[in-house]
C-alpha cells in the first residue's frame, strides 16, 4: 500500500518516481531502480522509497547529487563518438555519453538517441518541453547525416529515398538527399529526414539494398555540429535555442 498523500493545501504533490521521469530522466520503472538502488535524495536525504511525496516548490531532489529540477534550463550541444551509448549506465559497462559531461553540475537527458555506431550531434536538455519539440515527428525538425554506404548507389535509389521508402513500420516520409561524391564502391550522401524511428537511416539504406558503414549526425535544424571536436560538448546559445523551438516558417501537421 503507497503511503497516503499528505495533505498539503494548494501546493504540488508528486511521488518521487514520477517526478524523476517527468523531468524527462527516464521511464517510471527507471527511476523506481535509481531510486531502489540509493541515488536519490530529498532534501539532502537518501530516500529509497519510489512512493515517497515531494512537494515540488520546496523540496529539493538530486540525483547523484546533482539537481533533477534545477530552475535554469541548460541545452548542450555533444560531440558523441562512436563507440558511447545515449544511456545513463551500461550493464555491460560500456561508455556512456554521460562520461563526456561530468563536469555538468546539474542532470540532462539526451533528446533522442543516436545508435552506438553512430557518431554527431546529440543535444542534452532539462527542458522537457524543448526535447519533445524535437523528437515529436509531427514538428518534422529536420535531423542531417553524412551516410557511408557500403554500395555504390545509383540515382534510381537516391530518388527512392528521396520519395520515401517502406520500413517495417510503414512508409518514410520524404527525404533531401544530395550524393556528396561516389568513392570505389562506396557512395557518401547527405540525407536529410523529418522523422526519428528507431535506426530509420540505417534500414533507410537496407531498403535500397545497401548497408551503412558509418553514420554521423551534422545538424538538427540549423544547428551544425561545426568545428567541435569529437566527445566536447558546448552549450548552444540562446537565438541557437530559439532557432530549433520556433523555426521561421515551421508548421506543426
Ligand atoms: N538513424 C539511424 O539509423 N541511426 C541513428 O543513430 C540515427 C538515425
Amino acid at each position: 500500500m503507497p503511503p497516503r498523500k499528505p495533505a498539503a493545501g494548494h501546493r504540488p504533490l508528486k511521488t518521487l518516481e514520477r517526478v524523476l521521469s517527468k523531468a524527462g530522466f527516464g521511464s517510471r520503472t527507471e527511476a523506481r531502480s535509481w531510486i531502489g538502488a540509493g541515488r536519490v535524495r530529498v532534501n539532502g536525504k537518501l530516500i529509497q522509497t519510489p512512493d515517497h511525496w515531494v512537494d515540488l516548490e520546496r523540496d529539493r531532489v538530486t540525483l547523484d547529487d546533482k539537481p533533477v529540477r534545477a530552475g535554469r534550463k541548460i541545452y548542450l550541444l555533444l560531440y558523441k563518438p562512436k563507440g558511447y551509448l545515449t544511456t545513463y549506465k551500461d550493464p555491460q559497462g560500456r561508455p556512456t555519453v554521460y562520461d563526456l559531461i561530468q563536469d555538468l553540475d546539474q542532470w540532462v537527458f539526451p533528446v533522442g538517441r543516436l545508435d552506438l555506431d553512430t557518431s554527431g550531434l546529440l543535444l542534452l536538455t532539462n527542458d522537457t518541453q524543448f526535447a519533445e519539440r524535437i523528437t515529436n515527428p509531427a514538428y518534422k525538425a529536420p535531423k542531417t547525416y553524412l551516410v557511408k554506404t557500403a554500395s555504390r548507389l545509383g540515382d534510381g535509389e537516391l530518388e527512392q529515398l528521396r520519395r520515401g521508402v517502406l520500413l517495417s513500420d510503414g512508409a518514410t516520409q520524404p527525404a533531401l538527399v544530395q550524393r556528396l561524391r561516389d568513392s570505389g564502391n562506396h557512395t557518401f550522401l547527405e540525407l536529410t529526414i523529418t522523422e526519428g524511428r528507431n535506426r530509420q537511416v540505417r534500414r533507410m539504406i537496407e531498403a535500397v539494398d545497401s548497408s551503412v558503414l558509418k553514420l554521423v549526425r551534422t545538424a538538427i535544424g540549423a544547428i551544425q555540429i561545426g568545428e567541435l571536436g569529437i566527445g566536447k560538448h558546448r552549450q548552444l546559445e540562446a537565438p541557437e535555442v530559439s532557432a530549433l523551438t520556433c523555426p521561421s516558417g515551421s508548421r506543426r501537421g
